[in-house]
């Protein structure tokens, strides 16, 4: 039994928390982090982001080496899948950059209190048999995977997110319940070691919320690929047998129902914040209608004193959405100040080609009623991309019809992830097209499909 006292307790050791916490410490708080896994880093880090990456680079390698190296006069022959290799190289990258984080609170002199942590009320955590006292406690628990009713995870056969990360071997037919950045992402690693994909999406579209031109033009190339999508379908019952899993589909307006049948089957249908285990009723923190901690614009809980950011709160559930809240949260309680702009978070799926947005969709604006422009841009007409044969996808830029003032950016392309920082930079700084227009940019680069959209706005771009 210990008693100790910190400035700041913070429970979650995420991109959020950890985060959080070394800002804290880099502003002089006495700074404490309650993780129950055997890793610093949370999902991202452990079961998410990191080790899903180091998969999809594996992967397009793979792909690319018995496909795509003959197109640009590469001769290759007996190339191999070393599955436990490939999934080595992913288990090194967790443990690297886990211990870095390990290292990072080290540095700071940040206390790593081992086990789950609970409100024990009155600015107390418990952790075990232990209580510490904090005159801050930041709530940074994240999230976890949305369960389908009648449907139960074995993650062998039926898999989260965490199972399709771990299969120790190439399913012959892996069916992916939602079309969602889990569901393409995975699918897309698996397809391209070999596995045939069907994808269901209850909706009539995939990736819900995104410019709907982008996911049109999505869906396209993924089918070329070799994914096949069933959308406007729902799963009904998902049962693991002897020799995988069956399946039953219903069109989502009611219909017949039908069969199907996998090897696994990948539940990707969204995630919930994890607070049950917490004792937040205990203390009284109130929580919206959708299970999320209600805050205020300082993250502040109805609880004097307990705040709580990242996957648990209202908002895109992304690890750079979170790490910023921690940054911010962090900068308060040491008496700054600091502000977020939600508009302005970008948004990546790491598939090839990578799909990346900021901003507001064309369907958003037409909802508001705002007047806009749009300037499109192929990556078909840019040098670089040919050189790359990467010539899949476009930039579009939207614009403000009398400022010209950008209000999102929706790019398919390759390194879309990276471009678009360029776009949510200018849109911080509160851009016109005409700004990116005539900011120079490298030739020969990828970029430069940023700035020839940019020009598309005022119609009048160079290469088309
Ligand atoms: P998601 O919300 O992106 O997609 C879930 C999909 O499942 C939606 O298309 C939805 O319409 C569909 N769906 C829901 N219920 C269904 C049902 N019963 N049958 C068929 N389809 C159904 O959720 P996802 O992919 O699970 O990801 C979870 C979270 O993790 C997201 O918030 C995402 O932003 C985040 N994430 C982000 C990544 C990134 O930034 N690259 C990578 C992976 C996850």
């Amino acid at each position: 039994m210990s008693e100790k006292s910190y400035d700041v307790i913070i429970i979650g050791a995420g991109p959020g928390g950890y985060v959080c916490a070394i800002r804290c410490a880099q502003l002089g708080l006495k700074t404490a982090v309650v993780e129950k896994r055997a890793a610093l880093g949370g999902t991202c880090l452990n079961v998410g982001c990191i080790p899903s990456k180091a998969l999809l680079s594996a992967s397009e390698k793979y792909e690319a080496a018995e496909h795509h190296f003959a197109d640009m006069g590469i001769k290759v022959s007996g190339v191999k899948l070393d599955l436990a290799g490939m999934m080595g190289h992913k288990t090194k990258v967790v443990a690297d950059n886990t211990k870095g984080i390990e290292f990072l609170f080290k540095k700071n002199k940040i206390d790593w209190l081992k086990g789950e942590g609970m409100l024990g009320g009155n600015g107390t955590v418990k952790v075990g048999t232990d209580t510490y006292n904090a005159k801050h406690i930041v709530i940074a628990t994240g999230s976890d995977v949305t369960p389908l009713p009648g449907i139960t995870i074995d993650e062998k056969k039926i898999v989260s997110s965490t199972g399709a990360l771990e299969l120790e071997k190439v399913p012959e037919h892996l069916v992916v319940i939602g079309a969602g950045v889990i569901g393409l992402e995975l699918g897309t690693v698996w397809r391209r070691l070999g596995a045939k994909v069907t994808v269901i999406e209850y909706l009539d579209r995939i990736m819900p919320g995104m410019d709907l031109e982008v996911a049109k033009n999505a869906q396209r190339i993924f089918e070329k690929q070799g994914i096949a999508f069933r959308l406007a379908t729902k799963v009904t019952s998902a049962k693991a047998e002897k020799n995988g899993v069956a399946l039953t589909l219903e069109p989502a307006a009611g219909g017949t129902a039908e069969t199907m049948a996998g090897d696994v089957v990948l539940v990707a249908v969204g995630r919930k914040p994890h607070t049950a285990t917490l004792g937040l009723d205990k203390v009284g923190v109130a929580m919206d209608k959708r299970g999320r901690i209600e805050v205020d614009h300082h993250f502040q809980t109805n609880v004097q004193g307990v705040y709580a950011i990242g996957d648990v709160i209202a908002g895109p559930m992304l690890a750079h959405k979170a790490e910023d809240e921690g940054v911010v949260l962090a900068e308060m309680l040491a008496g700054q100040s600091g502000h977020i702009d939600y508009d302005l978070i970008p948004g990546v799926v790491y598939t090839w080609p990578e799909i990346a947005n900021v901003g507001k969709t064309e369907e958003q604006l037409k909802e508001a009623g705002v007047a806009y422009k749009v300037g499109k841009f192929p990556f078909m007409a840019n040098g670089r991309a040919r050189a790359m044969a990467a010539t899949d996808g476009f930039v579009k830029i939207l614009a403000d019809a009398a400022t010209d003032k950008v209000l999102g950016c929706h790019i398919i392309g390759p390194e879309a992830g990276t471009l678009i920082a360029e776009v949510v930079l200018a849109m911080e700084f509160g851009a016109s097209s005409e700004d990116i227009a005539r900011t120079c940019h490298a030739h020969p680069t990828l970029n430069e499909v940023v700035k020839e959209a940019a020009l598309a706005v005022d119609g009048r771009p160079l290469h088309i």
